[in-house]
């Protein structure tokens, strides 16, 4: 399946990903309907567009988007791919969420996990699968010289696949999640490692969100043959990987490619956060919040997806820890909780979201009194009560163990009516850029997260409006069209 083909296609900016622009669902009279998603990444792409020769390559992914490929129904600038369900579950849940998520995440619950056993080698070999198709691909479709922008850790293989089958293109690969520590890496099979580098190198650039995860990347490149780091390119130039070859007789190293190492802050989109947040179905929900909280009280948001890596049960535990420790509290503060359904489709995950509820529900079961419900949870996703959230809130609660970015930390201050303080986990990317006026915490420390809490309730009005102004600013340092163009200039920009 890997020789070359020729330069066929017409698109000259194509975006790679799992997750695409939008979604189909059957409805009962067999219509299909789309549901166009949201995002950074959506917003990005939109600012080149189809009409510019832009073309998202993505997985269908559920039995809608299956039928519209099959009824050959699509969007303009939109290439579903339909992978088989079985391939396309062995390297999503199997490969991606089950094994690189963790990695990177540092989610293993070692002495049990990992195993790496033949089950992660049949899932692995979904994995090639999957990731070849999204070459083959993207191979078709672009034109000569196009730019091609692979998006995270689903398609880790996709670079060097492609840049086989098409070296005429420029690849990007951008990471959205962190990247794991050098011997947290090293515990993936050493085979696995190798694959994984040799997949990303084949790109011209490899991205990521913050200089802790590039750096992260680049010590695991580190004595990983035939790389070679390089911290700077002379005068300052950026960092690179150099690929070197060795002559067998000579025993001299030729360079044969470099691969540039780039970061690209994705910010929150301010102007579509304030329009969409002050229409009509927000100003409901915000009214239907501020039942649920109750008059006078201060509410302490916090908005997931159920994800193993956000850590709701530390902040839940930290916030009956304020409870206790704060009896002037009771009847006085809500923790206002959106946790939102994710990768339902593993056991892990669904035991987390069981746990989430449990341990909100003990709390309400303590505390709780009739004219009082301690913690409002919500499980169904709704993004215009997010927004009616981020506006109400006095305290935004962000304290993932490990985070690639988080925009709830940067759409929060952004949307907030009347200023909110943020207790902000300083193993997110978005600490980097809004550490200096959030409120530090240590994700695992509980206590120390519920201290943080309380400095966040008792910051005098002024000092918190002051301080999310800065946050605001900081945070929509690069919106997503420009974090999108950033990118791809650079790519282009880049000599070869
Ligand atoms: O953080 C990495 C990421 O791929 C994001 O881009 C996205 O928000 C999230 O994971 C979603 O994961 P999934 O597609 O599995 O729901």
């Amino acid at each position: 399946t890997s020789s070359p083909s020729p330069a066929s296609g017409a698109a000259q900016v194509l975006v790679a990903s799992n997750r695409g622009p939008v979604s189909y669902e059957v409805g009962d009279d067999g219509s299909l309907r789309a549901k166009r998603g949201g995002g950074g990444l959506v917003s990005g792409l939109s600012a080149i567009g189809p009409d510019a020769g832009a073309l998202w390559v993505c997985s269908a992914l559920s039995d809608g988007d299956r039928e519209a490929v099959r009824r050959g129904v699509g969007e303009d600038g939109v290439r579903m791919l339909d992978i088989p369900a079985d391939v396309h579950a062995d390297a999503y849940n199997g490969i991606a969420n089950s094994v690189l998520w963790f990695v990177h995440h540092m989610l293993y619950q070692t002495p049990l996990e990992p195993v790496f056993d033949a089950e992660f080698r049949r899932q692995w070999a979904s994995y090639e699968t999957y990731n070849r198709a999204f070459a083959e691909a993207l191979a078709q479709e672009a034109a000569e010289g196009a730019a091609v922008l692979v998006q995270d850790y689903h398609l880790c293989l996709v670079p060097g696949m492609l840049r086989e089958l098409r070296p005429d293109l420029r690849i990007g690969h951008f990471s959205h999640t962190p990247w794991a520590p050098p011997e947290y890496f090293a515990m993936l099979p050493d085979d696995i490692q190798v694959r994984l580098m040799e997949g990303l190198l084949g790109a011209d650039r490899v991205a990521f969100l913050t200089w802790r995860w590039a750096t992260a990347f680049e010590n695991c490149v580190q004595g990983l043959d035939p790389y070679r780091w390089l911290p700077l390119w002379p005068s300052g130039a950026p960092r690179a990987v150099e690929h070197v070859r060795k002559d067998p007789g000579t025993g001299r190293e030729r360079i044969t490619r470099k691969t540039l190492i780039g970061v690209h802050s994705l910010g929150a989109d301010a102007e579509f956060l304030h329009a969409r947040s002050h229409e009509p179905d927000v100003e409901e929900r915000m009214a239907a919040l501020r039942e649920e909280i109750g008059a006078g009280r201060k509410a302490i948001v916090r908005v997931d997806r159920t994800e193993l890596s956000k850590n709701i049960v530390r902040g839940l535990l930290a916030y009956r820890q304020l409870l206790d420790d704060h009896p002037e509290l009771l009847e006085q503060v809500v923790h206002v909780a959106f946790a939102y359904p994710s990768r339902q489709d593993l056991a892990v995950y669904r035991d987390y979201t069981a746990e989430v509820q449990r341990v909100a529900d003990e709390i309400n079961s303590q505390y709780g009194t009739p004219g009082w419900t301690p913690v409002v949870l919500h499980v169904k996703d709704d993004f215009a009560r997010s927004l009616a959230a981020y506006r109400l809130a006095d305290v935004a609660l962000v304290n993932p163990i490990r985070d690639g970015m988080n925009l709830v930390a940067k759409e929060v201050p952004v949307v907030s009516d009347e200023g909110c303080a943020l207790v902000l986990s300083r193993e997110a990317g978005a600490f980097q850029e809004l550490g200096k006026d959030a409120i530090a915490v240590n994700p695992y420390d509980v206590i120390g997260t519920a201290t943080a809490l309380h400095e966040a309730l008792t910051m005098p009005t002024e000092e918190r409006a002051e301080r999310t102004k800065r946050l605001a600013a900081a945070a929509t340092a690069l919106p997503p069209a420009q974090w999108f163009l950033e990118q791809l200039n650079a790519l282009r920009d880049q000599a070869s």
